[in-house]
């Protein structure tokens, strides 16, 4: 199977997870639009959807779902989003698309939080994949600079403003032995919004499409 179709699988399987829901946390990226897809023609009776990002908010009315404001729905059952990597611990680094904030605020606004991958996003240890930060664009060389001092080595994600209109630094080659200890470090950094690091608020079941099947941990 290519790695699309696993994305596909994983996705499908998702479905399972909103059964008798009413409102469903949706993230953002390739996997997350798969789901989507699938949702809309499940034609399951739900109220509708709140999204992570504008991308997915225009997929969504795209497929008829309606889309609705966390402000007014209060605590959510379930999201189901994607990742860019994936510990054992469940933890995750998120933000390849750049929806890292607005997916953070819905995931810790579940209940449950589902995470579809593709195998190759399952790794040991987190890090291969840099750890995007979204930063106050006036503090982007600030916050770059104690990256460094961190160990890490931040790339400006140029040409790319966030739904929050701020700026990314992709930041390689960290050290990542301690998810839960680093993401609070990055948080306490003056400038920064939020950092890809999901540990502090993991996920509670992944899906992972792995061969022609997919695995439930
Ligand atoms: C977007 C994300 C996505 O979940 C992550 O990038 C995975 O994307 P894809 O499903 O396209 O592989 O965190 O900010």
């Amino acid at each position: 199977m290519t790695q699309d179709e696993l994305k596909q699988k994983v996705a499908e399987a998702a479905l399972h997870y909103v059964k008798d829901v009413a409102i469903v946390g949706v993230g953002t990226g390739s996997t997350v639009r798969h789901f989507i897809d699938y949702l809309a023609d499940s034609k399951q009776n739900f109220e509708g959807a709140v999204s992570s990002s504008e991308m997915t908010t225009a997929h969504l009315k795209k497929v008829g779902i309606p889309v609705l404001d966390l402000n007014a729905v209060g605590t959510l059952d379930v999201y189901i989003d994607g990742a860019d990597e994936i510990s054992p611990h469940k933890h995750m680094i998120k933000g390849g698309g750049g929806a890292l904030t607005r997916e953070k605020i819905i995931a810790a606004a579940s209940k449950k939080f589902i995470c579809i991958v593709d195998e190759s996003k399952c790794v040991d240890v987190l890090g291969a994949f840099a750890l995007p930060v979204e930063v106050i664009p006036m503090a982007r060389s600030y916050v770059a600079r104690e990256m460094v001092k961190l160990g890490g080595q931040p790339v400006w994600r140029e040409n790319f403003i966030t739904d929050n209109h701020n700026v990314i630094l992709d930041v390689h080659n960290l050290n990542i032995l301690d998810p839960i200890k680093l993401e609070q470090i990055i948080n306490n950094i003056t400038g920064v919004v939020s950092n890809g690091l999901f540990a502090m608020r993991g996920a509670d079941v992944v899906l992972i499409g792995k061969g022609t099947e997919v695995i439930t941990r």
